[in-house]
């Protein structure tokens, strides 16, 4: 284990030594298993593989300098794993049984935490999909509930820079009243001819608009969209995005350091009024954006000509990941130490 280069981490996959499973049968959840096998026995008529009835979290621990492991408002991802399981009628995983989970098998995979200061985190994924026969459309009558994890290096490498988007005229990943809000894998799927083209096209990711009537920006790939202009930070509101927990936090951030907030449709026109504007997720926590195209009219809105952040969003980034990591103070009571 010494042999990981944590400094020089991809946000890849590394085999690391447990993972943990729950099946749900009968109308209950069983108890959490442990496992050290990489793959898992899926019925091949679980309707997770033929009707995307499926949804995951996105979650991180990070190490403290003090060397405690620490865990951020993992209640809004079980809670959001909550409402994707009501949005694609499966099977709720309790808050409960999903702290359990997340707790166990981080404290199994203690040593694969990063280390203090060297940037990496260790990314922690739960996965819940129907299971069991069914060939008719229908939701499943069993489910398996799992979660891995793996240490994943910082996003940016080198420092947090601004990146180019494509706003998407061609595709949409999710539709008006469809399942946007949901951290369902169909949204990926449908999110991927986008992405690639992006970054075929020479951006890092794309900007897809709303559905209905393409007027307003949606979200960012897989990430939320926020600008900020007039000391104010301003983020769309849309049926079809999901919550982003990142999000929320910068929200509360910005107001605890005297910006103004705006949750509210954000029509493209504005892009060109913003004085930055960025992407927020839990992978890179902030994305900088150097600058929006629009293939439509060719028109670009440009954020940064340098390689440098914004000043606002790299004060919002310093501050998020100073309480993550336990270098600020939880004045929000968002962090867990994991005992
Ligand atoms: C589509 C989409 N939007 C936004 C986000 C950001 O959400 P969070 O900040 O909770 O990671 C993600 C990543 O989880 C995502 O996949």
């Amino acid at each position: 284990m010494n042999t990981l280069d944590w400094s020089n981490l991809s946000f890849g996959y590394i085999k690391t030594d447990y993972n943990v499973r729950c099946h749900y049968k009968n109308g209950a959840w069983g108890d959490i298993e442990v496992s050290t096998s990489e793959s898992i026995n899926v019925h091949m008529a679980a309707t997770g593989l033929h009707y995307g009835q499926e949804a995951f979290e996105g979650m991180k621990a990070n190490m403290g300098k003090d060397g405690k492991i620490r865990l951020f408002r993992w209640e809004d991802n079980a809670r959001r794993l909550i409402n994707s399981a009501r949005g694609v009628l499966m099977a709720e995983v309790p808050e409960e049984l999903f702290k359990e989970a997340v707790l166990k098998v981080v404290k199994l995979n203690k040593k694969f935490v990063p280390p203090y200061g060297s940037g990496a985190s260790l990314y922690i994924r739960p996965l819940l999909f129907g299971d069991g026969p069914m060939v008719g459309v229908s939701p499943a009558e069993e489910y398996t509930f799992m979660i891995f994890v793996t240490p994943v290096g910082p996003y940016f490498k080198g420092g947090i820079k601004p990146v180019d988007m494509l706003i998407s005229r061609e595709y949409d990943r999710a539709a008006p009243q469809g399942t946007g809000t949901f951290k369902v894998g169909g949204n990926y799927a449908a999110s991927l001819r986008a992405i690639v083209d992006a970054r075929e096209k020479g951006f890092a990711n794309v900007l897809f608009l709303d559905a209905k009537e393409k007027k307003y920006i949606d979200e960012c790939g897989p990430a939320n969209f926020f600008g900020i202009k007039n000391n104010t930070y301003i983020t769309p509101k849309s049926d079809s995005i999901l919550p982003s927990i990142t999000n929320k936090s910068l929200i509360k951030i910005a107001e605890s350091i005297g910006l103004k907030t705006e949750r509210r449709p954000v029509p493209i026109e504005e892009l060109s009024e913003f004085e930055e504007a960025g992407a927020c997720g839990t992978a890179a926590v902030i994305s900088p954006i150097g600058k929006i195209v629009d293939p439509d009219t060719g028109k670009s809105y440009v954020y940064r000509t340098d390689s440098e952040p914004g000043p606002i969003q790299m004060k919002l980034y310093n501050k998020l990941i100073g309480i993550q990591s336990g270098d600020e103070p939880d004045t929000f009571g968002w962090v867990t130490i994991v005992e």
